[in-house]
């Protein structure tokens, strides 16, 4: 209610041009930023909108970016946030600089805190493998604190982009390819980086990016147009940012592409129509990279004035080291092409979270040297990173029990080009890389084996893998081992910002090597065990196949050696499921298990006219929400509470969860629901509701999920939300291929 009040009071202001809109929340505060932006100049009013970075690109440096004295203008009161800056002593050095500056208006300094900051958690899509809400949240509560205490007051993080092509290096750094999912998860993100509120010592604001439809970029490349319905816009794409400002996400960010031809960062409909107005968000929205200045070579600005125009028209507040405002937004205010109430309004977006942050009393309240030492040096930081490493890896095969691995094992050989690796296992965007600081898999194992039990370990290559000379050495080491583990895949910087890739196999002769030591392993009895680490999911069907089991290890961070080998010994008994379809081809993609039906299905129409390929099955690798324990689950019992929903009423839906097992486990129950007749066509089934659940051997637990008017709703042809009357299906499993226990129910007029 509060939010649509001021939405409209900032609405209202614009209208009247010359009177000021109120901000944010809070009334205190509002006036306070009413009363500052009076006495603001037209070009201190630009500044709060120029954001410029302070060393450590992470996106091309212009000529403007070269030739600005930052700190000259920082003084002069024309900067009002500085990006990539990470310590107390860098930042109470810049916000001196701006003290001396005519308001002393404090910077805001922001920083891509992304899973970590000293002490690194997995690549955000392993953590999304956990499905462990508050481990997730707990996650970026930490990464948080950490960053807060350093003087960074602001993360471009969470990125929500649903992305369904693993070609797109970006994939790593959200939460996969589902809507409801990624929803949960961009929720617990938020509320993890900003803890109890703005203001806190341990929070800092968090962004929603991109904002929106950027990882669907066509063909996987990195930066390219996305065209898509709007319905599948807002019912997929979309989904994520919502729950992001249901949150109360402080920020947005929108993105590098186009969408449907209109470069997001000048699009009024995403920015100003759905954002501001339809959900009444009333946070900063920022550009990207350079992304204002970029829109000229979209071709949809003639030059950087005529893109910072477009851009701050369709509600971009913040130019992100694009100097595309700095150098024109003044001028465009004189001559009437940006009117003051935009401009004015921009403004106070950005002043209001200073304010809220509490920067006008105190401008060093985040940089204090002591309170840094002692935040980044606690232990229980580095412990957390272990707990979500764990949780979040997925056992997607164990033929014959192959594991867990017992500790009494004479001799482990550990293979591979990431068998001792560190830097690598941190993944891209790290903020302090020290591989030191990392445990590899081959000191993990070696912790954890009982006392003269041997672990060796032989590279065979190195991660391009282009020179096979090591792979002989890595079959004789075979000889010798009772066990073979293979630890193959992709290295820290092969996922992340523009790193897309045209093949997504095993890099370079990975497979090769796999399969000579495999041949040996095998030919001598010995169970073979492939871990896999990677930002995205990979192409290594052949591998998969022959291997005994597979465990899905991501880039788990600092402490990743030790929760690959908590796993493989069973100390901990993995609980991961595939936030992301891992396809069997590249020439599946883009696969995943949420797709609508064709009038041809397969084997239901015969396969000669039917919609399939000729070389390949149509089911994935391992799908979507595919994930094993050392223990096994049986569902049973399943009882509706009616077979008939009506009005606002509401269905529940239970079932017995059994471990049936011999260890304790955990599984992740999925609701998966179906509209089987619509509109306009529904998916075959959508995840509408998981719970993760620990049971002991031989326990169950009675589960149960709420069905209401609201999960049944969609957007119509004309965008229109809600539900359509009639027989639903529902089904509840262990994975989107694995469902165990199936019911209809009616929704009535
Ligand atoms: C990325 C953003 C990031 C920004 C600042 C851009 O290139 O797309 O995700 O937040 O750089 O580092």
């Amino acid at each position: 209610m509060k939010r649509t009040l001021t939405f409209l009071a900032v609405l209202a202001a614009l209208s009247t041009a010359c009177s000021l809109p109120a901000y944010g929340a809070d009334a205190a505060i509002a006036a306070r930023v009413q009363a500052l932006v009076q006495q603001m100049t037209l070009e201190e009013k630009v500044g709060q909108l120029n954001q410029v970075v302070a060393s450590g690109l992470t996106g091309p440096e212009s000529a403007e970016s070269k030739n600005v004295d930052k700190r000259a203008a920082i003084k002069a009161g024309q900067v009002g946030s500085v990006l990539t800056v990470k310590s107390v002593r860098e930042t109470r050095e810049l916000q001196q600089l701006a003290m001396q500056s005519r308001l002393k208006i404090p910077l805001l300094f922001a920083l891509d805190v992304i899973h970590g900051f000293k002490n690194v958690f997995p690549v955000p899509l392993g953590e999304a493998a956990s499905w462990d809400m508050q481990a997730i949240e707990h996650s970026a509560r930490i990464a948080a604190t950490e960053a807060a205490a350093s003087g960074v007051h602001w993360t471009f993080a969470p990125m929500v982009d649903i992305a369904r092509d693993p070609r797109w290096g970006r994939v790593m750094e959200g939460a996969g390819e589902d809507a409801f999912l990624g929803s949960a998860i961009a929720r617990a993100r938020v509320k993890g980086f900003q803890g109890k509120g703005l203001g806190q010592l341990d929070s800092v604001m968090a962004t929603a990016k991109h904002f929106a439809g950027y990882g669907a970029a066509l063909a996987g490349r990195d930066y390219q147009a996305v065209d898509m319905s709007l319905q599948q816009l807002h019912e997929v794409y979309l989904p994520p940012f919502k729950a992001a400002v249901e949150a109360g996400v402080a920020s947005f960010m929108n993105s590098f592409n186009t969408l449907n031809g209109i470069p997001a960062t000048g699009n009024a409909m995403l920015q100003k129509d759905i954002l501001r107005q339809q959900w009444g968000f009333d946070g900063i929205i920022i550009s990207d990279w350079q992304s204002v200045a970029e829109m000229v070579r979209h071709g949809f600005a003639a030059d950087l004035g005529d893109a910072a125009a477009r851009a701050i028209n369709a509600g971009n507040n913040i130019d992100m080291e694009g100097y595309a405002y700095s150098g024109n937004l003044a001028r465009l205010v004189r001559e009437g092409k940006v009117s003051q109430g935009t401009l004015d309004a921009a403004v106070g977006y950005v002043l209001t979270k200073k304010f809220e942050l509490g920067l006008f009393d105190d401008p060093y309240r985040y940089s204090d040297a002591a309170r840094e030492q002692a935040v980044l040096n606690d232990p229980s930081h580095r412990a957390a990173t272990r707990d979500v490493a764990r949780k979040s890896m997925v056992l997607l095969k164990n033929d014959n029990d192959a594991l867990p691995l017992t500790k009494q094992v004479r001799s482990i050989a550990l293979i591979g080009p990431l068998a001792d690796a560190r830097r690598d296992l941190e993944g891209a965007w790290t903020v302090y890389s020290d591989p030191e600081h990392v445990v590899s898999l081959a000191d993990g194992l070696r912790g954890h084996v009982a006392k003269g039990s041997r672990v060796t370990v032989t590279q065979g290559c190195d991660i391009a893998c282009t020179d096979t000379r090591g792979f002989a050495a890595a079959v004789k080491a075979v000889r010798a081992a009772d066990v073979v583990v293979l630890a193959l895949g992709e290295g820290f910087d092969y996922t992340g910002e523009a790193r897309s890739y045209t093949s997504i196999d095993l890099p370079g002769r990975q497979a090769q090597l796999f399969e000579q030591v495999r041949a040996a392993a095998h030919a001598a009895g010995k169970p073979v065990v492939l871990v896999m680490l990677a930002g995205r999911p990979l192409i290594f069907a052949d591998a998969a196949a022959k291997a005994d089991a597979v465990l899905y290890a991501w880039l788990p961070g600092t402490e990743g050696g030790n929760a690959m080998a908590d796993v493989l010994f069973g100390d901990y008994n993995p609980s991961g499921k595939l936030p992301i379809t891992i396809p069997r081809s590249l020439g599946q993609v883009p696969i995943f298990y949420s797709y609508l039906n064709t009038g041809r299905p397969v084997p239901e129409v015969e396969a000669l006219y039917g919609s399939a390929y000729r070389d390949s099955p149509n089911t994935p690798l391992y799908a979507f929400g595919h994930g094993l324990s050392y223990t096994s689950f049986k569902y049973d019992n399943l009882q509706l509470s009616s077979t008939r929903l009506s009005g606002n009423d509401k269905l529940t839906v239970s079932f017995d969860l059994h471990n049936s097992g011999k260890r304790a486990g955990e599984e992740v129950v999925q609701l998966y629901l179906r509209d089987p007749v619509a509109s306009i066509a529904r998916p075959v089934k959508e995840l509408k509701g998981f719970r993760k659940l620990s049971l002991e051997p031989g326990r169950s637990e009675r589960v149960s999920f709420e069905i209401d008017r609201d999960l049944l709703s969609f957007h119509h042809a004309d965008l229109k939300w809600g539900a359509e009357a009639g027989r639903f299906e529902l089904m509840i499993g262990s994975a989107s291929d694995d469902i165990r226990l199936e019911a209809n129910f009616e929704l009535a007029d």
